[in-house]
């Protein structure tokens, strides 16, 4: 991580400090985006300020007590189960998140009231992710990346909308949902979305969501601003490409859980979505239905060799795909759009399913790969060279089980395991149910390697020595076993654990949480865990990371009521037609 511009003097939104105003440029001519001098209450946004400040907005739902379902759940059974609330997160003063106040006693109450004496996990849990919450114009609007008072905030200090989804789905979640802050969250996005986004002299495009905003106190003119980062001051200078399908995925979540399909109905935000989408679906020179990317897009936002057409970014586009397609309304070229949506599913999911699936019968196919056939005949469709091989994955790959691999593009296949982009698969139904089944077998039959002792792994196997150099550009944060190179991530927990619901596995999950449970809060709560199985806090890890505590919670409660992943997963779709694992042509052993 890394954003060093001058206009972040590292003091929480709530600082009672002059904030600068955000240059244009800096002396090393990096343009930062900056907030468009109107007021926020602009005509750009006029109905903003209805929706996100008055409570009537959801006073008006009755309230209706959760119910237990068994999987596999249906659309039709979902409504009836899903929460309509009146609770909502209380404006306070702009008191949270300020790293002073992080050994202090809980200063900011909710609607469900918690005691600071309590000290079971889950309250404690609930304790910290609340100190993260960012206010706004006396609004919440999001979490804190991490509030470790012992380590420089660096960017840790602003909200991700992708560390915000676990935080958002735990407000969801929660017995007495607190949707607001969900609400106040993607508005504000949106209204973030609609800025001008230079980098140099570069403009990004239209539809661009950022990776992370902070807000910013002008004491003299007693004022809040917000500032964005859309890539531009990242690690790398890459856009996140997932922030966009995280806020798509979350708009659908919060329509669910709350049935309030006002939200999502609004011209605004209806246009935010068609934004998103027209970056992916415009026409191109693609030969494939995939997303092609830089690295560091993503969760793996640093140099990992994810370039190309990284599963994680597969799989979210996908559920974004579906998501957007339950929630986009047929008006102003909305019609069009489904169409190309469904279109683009179809062929997706066919490719992912087909090229991406590696068991271990896929496995003796590639290994047996003929080369160089040209026209539409070839089996070897990417010209994948057998010797390329990793000799790893053959010991890997058990008899029973699969998972999709990392990346596949002409003459590469990346055969690492993402945990990310496999979850998504199965909670987007990407996965046909047999390759759902199958990454559980996986799951259990590698245990060692893929959960470890402190869940979960990001990725597997770690790049070492020369793959190290030359794949991350001897990046020192991610060593062997480390960060995104083989280091676990507690955070990942939440979506293990829906995953395993939907494929009808809870027990897996339920072991996971009880590893997690031994150690988390005793560490303090950590970004990450080193070594091959975890064993150890990482070297330059987080504490108090907010989506470590989020994933936790969103875990437990899927795992305590599953009718909570109703929120978050999708059924499958019987339209998308499944592909036909035939045992390769080009046989030649
Ligand atoms: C690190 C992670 C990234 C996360 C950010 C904030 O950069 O790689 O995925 O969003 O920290 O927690």
């Amino acid at each position: 991580m890394g954003f060093n511009h001058r206009i972040s003097p590292e003091k929480s939104h709530c600082s009672p400090e002059k904030a600068e105003n955000p240059p244009e440029n800096d002396e090393n001519g990096v343009t930062f985006t900056i907030e468009p001098s109107q007021d926020e209450a602009s005509d750009s946004f006029e109905s903003e300020k209805a929706l996100v400040s008055t409570a009537e907005n959801v006073d008006g739902f009755p309230t209706k007590p959760k119910k237990s379902v068994t999987m596999p759940i249906s659309e039709e059974t979902s409504e009836s189960l899903c929460i309509k609330n009146t609770a909502m997160l209380k404006p306070s003063p702009s008191v949270h998140g300020n790293l002073e106040n992080i050994s202090s006693p809980r200063d900011w109450i909710n609607g469900s009231l918690m005691n600071s004496e309590h000290t079971s996990f889950l309250d404690e849990a609930w304790e910290n992710l609340n100190k993260s919450v960012v206010f706004y114009k006396g609004m919440p609007v999001g979490t804190l990346a991490a509030l470790d008072p012992s380590a420089e905030a660096l960017n840790y200090n602003q909200v991700f909308v992708r560390d915000f989804v676990p935080s958002g789905l735990a407000y969801l979640m929660k017995q007495v949902p607190e949707p607001e802050i969900v609400k106040n969250f993607l508005v504000k996005t949106l209204h973030l979305q609609g800025w001008e986004k230079r980098i140099d002299n570069f403009t990004l495009g239209e539809g661009v969501m950022p990776a992370s905003f902070k807000v910013l106190y002008d004491s003299q003119r007693g004022k809040e601003t917000l500032i964005a980062d859309f890539g531009g001051s990242a690690i790398g200078r890459v856009a996140p490409v997932d922030s966009g399908f995280w806020w798509i995925v979350l708009l659908r979540a919060y329509t669910k859980c709350t049935r309030d399909h006002t939200l999502s109905e609004m011209p605004e935000m209806q246009r935010g979505m068609k934004l998103i989408l027209n970056l992916c679906l415009s026409d191109g020179f693609n030969t494939f239905p995939t997303l092609l990317c830089a690295d560091g897009c993503c969760m793996v936002d640093r140099r990992m060799g994810v370039y190309g057409y990284p599963i994680e970014i597969q799989a979210l586009f996908f559920m974004a795909l579906r998501c957007a397609r339950q929630m986009l309304k047929p008006e102003c070229g909305g019609k069009e759009l489904m169409e190309r949506i469904d279109k683009r599913m179809t062929a997706l999911s066919y490719h992912i399913r087909t090229y991406f699936w590696l068991d271990h019968s896929q496995l003796n196919n590639i290994y047996c790969y003929r080369t160089e056939e040209y026209s539409h005949t070839a089996v070897n469709k990417f010209n994948v060279n057998p010797e390329s091989i990793p000799d790893w994955v053959f010991d890997f790959m058990p008899l029973r089980g699969g998972y999709f691999i990392g990346n596949v593009s002409p003459a590469r296949m990346d055969f690492r395991w993402f945990l990310v982009g496999n979850c998504i698969a199965i909670l987007s139904s990407l996965a046909t149910p047999e390759q759902a089944t199958a990454i559980m077998d996986l799951l259990e039959e590698r245990w060692e390697d893929l959960i470890g002792e402190m869940p979960l792994k990001i990725d597997y196997p770690a790049l070492e020595g020369h793959q190290w150099r030359i794949v991350t550009g001897c990046d020192p944060k991610n060593t062997r076993w480390s960060y995104h190179n083989g280091g676990s991530w507690p955070v990942l927990l939440w979506l293990l654990t829906a995953a395993c619901i939907k494929s009808g596995r809870p027990q897996i999950a339920k072991r996971a949480i009880e590893l997690v449970e031994q150690r988390i809060s005793k560490d303090g709560w950590p970004e990450y865990y080193d070594g091959k199985t975890g064993r150890y806090i990482g070297k330059q890890a987080r504490k108090f990371q907010t989506w470590s505590i989020a994933g936790y919670l969103v875990a437990k409660m899927m795992i305590e009521n599953p009718s909570n992943l109703l929120i978050i997963a999708l059924e499958e779709d019987k339209k998308i037609a499944k592909p036909k694992l035939t045992r390769s042509v080009s046989w030649t052993c």
